[in-house]
């Protein structure tokens, strides 16, 4: 079966899939058939677009407001899917934060926000699902980490950190949750630049890879590689679940 026979129709929930590498995932996945919820916090403007396009292409996606800092908006946004759809076959979480911080003294840190919302949240998402996902039949789960979370980023301790759990999380949940729901995970390294980060270092990290500037000379390549790893992990057989996929370019193969 192809991946796009085996989305069709599948309801999947994407938290984050409004803009930036959660859209792509979106875009991709109602190109292929799948029923999108997507969740914005602020950007409600984007949400909109990514809904409108999904429709335009005759697909089918609606949109929720959701900040995973509150327990409430996510189990609101799993709920919608529920009355909407008649239940829920995936949840992909793209939502993150990407902030500097970690290594300053406690007092004034966001470690402990920036550690809630790239780790702690993205299981509350999972956990909230849980119970329609185990009502589906093929209930599956793929979360967001980053290279960071096997290779810290300078600056970005608290971010490196939470990463590192969201790669174990992964791992736990696919043990909590089995054999009903399937967990995996895509680790993405530089694939889409920050609309802050400067263009020639962002040229310089995606070269740092073994496959080097060859694997860039289509700039869309990398996002679309993260794109199949996800649809990869929503329509493989049943008999992969605790998984972590780098998207990397080999960068976190090469010491
Ligand atoms: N881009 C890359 O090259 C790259 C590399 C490695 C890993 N990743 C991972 O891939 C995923 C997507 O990456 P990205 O670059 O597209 O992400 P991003 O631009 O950093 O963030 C995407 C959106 O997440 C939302 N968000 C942030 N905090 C949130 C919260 N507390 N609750 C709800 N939404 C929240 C924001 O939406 P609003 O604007 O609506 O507030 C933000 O625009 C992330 O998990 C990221 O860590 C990306």
């Amino acid at each position: 079966m192809s991946s796009r026979e085996a989305l069709a129709g599948k309801r999947i929930l994407v938290f984050g899939g409004h803009r930036r590498l959660g859209r792509a995932i979106a875009l991709d996945l109602a190109r292929k058939g799948a029923d999108i919820t997507l969740t914005c916090r602020h950007s409600v403007g984007d949400a909109e677009a990514t809904v409108a396009t999904i429709l335009a292409t005759g697909g089918s996606a609606q949109w929720r407001r959701c900040d995973l800092a509150s327990h409430a908006d996510i189990a609101d946004a799993v709920a919608a899917v529920l009355t909407s759809r008649g239940g829920l076959d995936a949840v992909v979480v793209c939502a993150a934060s990407y902030r500097p911080g970690g290594a300053e003294p406690a007092a004034g840190t966001d470690a402990p926000e920036i550690l809630h919302e790239n780790a702690w949240a993205p299981v509350q998402a999972a956990l909230a699902a849980r119970a329609a996902l185990q009502a589906c039949g093929d209930g599956r789960v793929v979360l967001l980490g980053d290279l960071a979370g096997v290779r810290p980023y300078r600056g970005y301790l608290a971010h490196s950190m939470a990463k590192a759990a969201v790669h174990h999380a992964v791992a736990g949940l696919a043990v909590e949750l089995a054999p009903e729901i399937l967990v995996n995970g895509v680790a993405p390294g530089a694939v889409l630049r920050p609309d802050d980060h400067p263009e020639q270092d962002w040229a310089r990290l995606q070269r740092k890879n073994p496959l080097g500037a060859a694997a860039l000379q289509d700039p869309e390549l990398p996002v679309r590689a993260v794109c199949a790893a996800v649809a990869f992990f929503l329509t493989c057989p049943r008999f992969v679940t605790g998984q972590v996929l780098a998207v990397d370019g080999g960068r976190s193969a090469q010491w």
